[in-house]
């Protein structure tokens, strides 16, 4: 059995004194790890914060993008050596934001990959299709491309340890969420792409989130069906009260 994995993306919201309060609020809530992953991934600026506060806990902290160089001559950048050394889990690389606003493509995310695995970072890879492509059928061409590309060069152990947040671009703050079907369709598809990739075992070990305009009231709908482990939340992640009903209503409803 796959272990859910639900995680906050609070993209570039809150300040320090919001993001404390927030993890005081949650942190004794939230449901034990043996049953659920509950992830917050707050701005870089507070992560060695919130890493501290969150120990021994049941929550877990991610960065939300990082440099796939260990460090440099890179103005501005994150190195996923520092990332490690802090004691972050895990990191979300090539969201649809960053592809989209800050030029990152397939071959960035690969090497992102790469070095998370080299710093023993938990990858959560973002992949999903524009309205564009979605309106005209090319949803699996591209997100089956995006998993190919993101994974090239990891060792099948690495396929094991990864997740993949399927999040349709058109789904991502509009309200609009995808349906839990068509949603499980494209995440059993990206299975069939690892499993040709890899191996069986490798797409049958790999835990899959769906994103976009998820809530507290539509993510059971979600996490029911059997391809969709968890989810990658924005907006809805941001209050507490709202996190830990995510929680609740994905992993115990
Ligand atoms: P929303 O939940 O606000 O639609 O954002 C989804 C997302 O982009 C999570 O990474």
């Amino acid at each position: 059995m796959r272990k859910p994995i639900i995680a906050a993306n609070w993209k570039m919201n809150k300040t320090l004194l919001e993001a404390t309060s927030f993890i005081e609020q949650v942190k004794g809530e939230v449901l034990p790890k043996s049953k659920v992953d509950s992830v917050v991934c707050p701005p870089a600026l507070f992560l060695a914060q919130l890493v501290e506060l969150v120990k021994n806990s049941d929550l877990e902290i991610s960065a939300q993008n990082m440099h796939f160089e260990e460090s440099g001559a890179f103005t501005g950048e994150i190195s996923p050596k520092a990332l490690e050394d802090i004691g972050v889990k895990y990191v979300i690389i090539g969201h649809s934001e960053r592809r989209e606003m800050f030029n990152e493509t397939d071959e960035t995310v690969n090497k992102k990959v790469l070095a998370a695995f080299n710093y023993h970072l938990t990858p959560i890879v973002c992949v999903g299709e524009t309205l564009q492509q979605y309106e005209k059928g090319e949803t699996k061409r591209i997100v089956g491309s995006q998993v190919k590309m993101a994974f090239a060069g990891l060792t099948e152990q690495q396929v094991k340890q990864a997740i993949i947040a399927y999040e349709p671009i058109w789904a991502i703050g509009t309200g609009k969420s995808s349906t839990a079907k068509a949603a499980n369709e494209v995440c059993g598809y990206i299975r069939r792409v690892v499993a040709e990739q890899f191996s069986k075992e490798a797409a049958e070990s790999i835990r899959i989130q769906y994103g976009g305009s998820v809530k507290p009231e539509n993510i059971k709908e979600f996490m029911s069906e059997p391809n969709i482990d968890g989810a990658l939340v924005g907006g809805a992640s941001l209050e507490a009260q709202s996190f830990l009903q995510l929680l609740e209503a994905g992993c115990n409803g």
